[in-house]
């Protein structure tokens, strides 16, 4: 059984656990992302039942890991299990997975990981678990990936979980035009992991409480509303205020959390800049917990948008990973408008290490066997393809 899972991109962040919920990932508050596609990048992943495993195994990226040192994956084996015949409950399972990401591309495999490994896994377990419950107890994030489209999280309220479930809001084709590119910027920060972010966020930043009890209910309320309607213009604007607002929180934590690098400051400044000479909200960012600019923008403006982060980032046609390539040909023939040109003033032209490009996706999809990353006849991991 092998499985392809995207990426996802939040515009309203989850970034807190609640009480007791740091087990079973149970989120302080809801969340919102957009499925990309599984072109260029996914996470791919194949498991089997083997009688003659005595132990569970796991090969990411070519290599051997320990499963008995991975809590996480752990908590994911015992929850599929307890769902599942007894018969095989109790045969060993090895799980070969890997990312076709460049690994300098920088982009956060978890979310995709997890939900390739539980799509694999309820399969071949005959699992009567919930695939996007499974997901979330290997990565809070992970659990919207089992969804193509738009995603909501809910947070519930039970305490076993069971009400905390992931859903679609719209399919990939209620707006066809929405378009996912992601900048990732040079150099190298230290980060701090979202999970250990989130923590501190909650214990010490002053704007966690009125964000989970006021500002993201509303959001919710108002980028459903925008995403229903496909208003772009509203979309942004919440999009863009709540990652300044994780932004924030991570600035008001103790000790203070900052991702974003300087090349990130003036993806943003020219993201308004040029929304500004536009006179319309052509594009929004969203950042994660890392220096990445995520942008949204309609397929009909994605090649001047292209053309714009090619004259102040310009990167190189090879690192540019495209879904649909004719876009970034097309990026080729703007010509930028004069008030566009000069928008970061002297800062310097700094390449991107990659550029990527996506439309809204349908989520994971199975794969022949042809694709298979275990030799279905000798049950070998297979370490040699992508
Ligand atoms: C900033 O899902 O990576 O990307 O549940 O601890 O594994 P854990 O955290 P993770 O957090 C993602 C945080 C985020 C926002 C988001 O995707 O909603």
């Amino acid at each position: 059984m092998t499985v392809a899972a995207p990426i996802n991109i939040a515009f309203i962040k989850y970034w807190g656990k609640r009480e007791g919920g740091e087990h079973l990932i149970l989120p302080t508050n809801d969340s919102f992302s957009i499925t990309l596609s599984t072109e260029p990048f996914r996470s791919k992943t194949t498991a089997v039942l083997d009688a003659s495993l005595t132990e569970d195994e796991l090969w990411l990226n070519g290599e051997k890991e320990s499963v008995a040192g991975n809590p996480r994956l752990v908590h994911v084996l015992a929850a599929v299990r307890s769902t599942c015949p007894a018969d095989r409950a109790k045969l060993k399972v090895r799980v070969v997975s890997n990312n076709n990401f460049p690994t300098a591309a920088g982009m956060a495999s978890s979310a995709s990981g997890y939900c390739a490994l539980a799509c694999a896994l309820v399969k071949v377990f005959q699992s009567t678990a919930d695939v996007s419950v499974l997901a979330r107890v290997g990565s809070g994030s992970a659990c919207r990936s089992v969804y193509g489209g738009f995603v909501k999280w809910l947070q519930g309220t039970n305490a076993d979980g069971t009400d905390c479930i992931a859903e679609q809001f719209a399919n990939a084709a209620h707006w066809p035009e929405m378009t996912v590119l992601c900048a990732v910027v040079k150099g190298h920060k230290k980060d701090v992991s979202s999970t250990k972010g989130m923590q501190l966020s909650l214990q010490t930043s002053p704007m966690m409480p009125a964000r989970i009890r006021d500002v993201v209910p509303a959001r919710m309320a108002a980028v459903s509303e925008a995403v229903r309607n496909r208003d772009f213009a509203s979309f942004a604007a919440i999009t863009m205020s709540d990652s300044d607002d994780l932004q924030a929180v991570c600035r008001t934590t103790t000790p203070t959390i900052v991702y974003a690098t300087d090349d990130s400051f003036q993806i943003i400044k020219l993201v308004h800049a040029f929304n500004e000479a536009k006179g319309r909200k052509v594009l929004a960012y969203t950042f994660d917990a890392g220096a990445n600019a995520f942008l949204f923008t309609l397929r009909p403006d994605v090649p001047e948008v292209v053309a714009l982060v090619n004259h102040y980032f310009p990167t190189p046609d090879e690192l540019c990973a495209f879904n649909d390539p004719s876009l970034l040909r097309a990026s080729k023939a703007v010509t930028l408008a004069p008030n566009c040109t000069a928008l970061l003033g002297d800062y310097p032209k700094r390449p991107l290490t990659y550029l990527l490009q996506s439309p809204v996706g349908d989520g994971p999809r199975e794969m022949s066997d042809a694709e298979s990353l275990i030799n279905l006849s000798t049950l070998a991991p297979i370490l040699t393809v992508s």
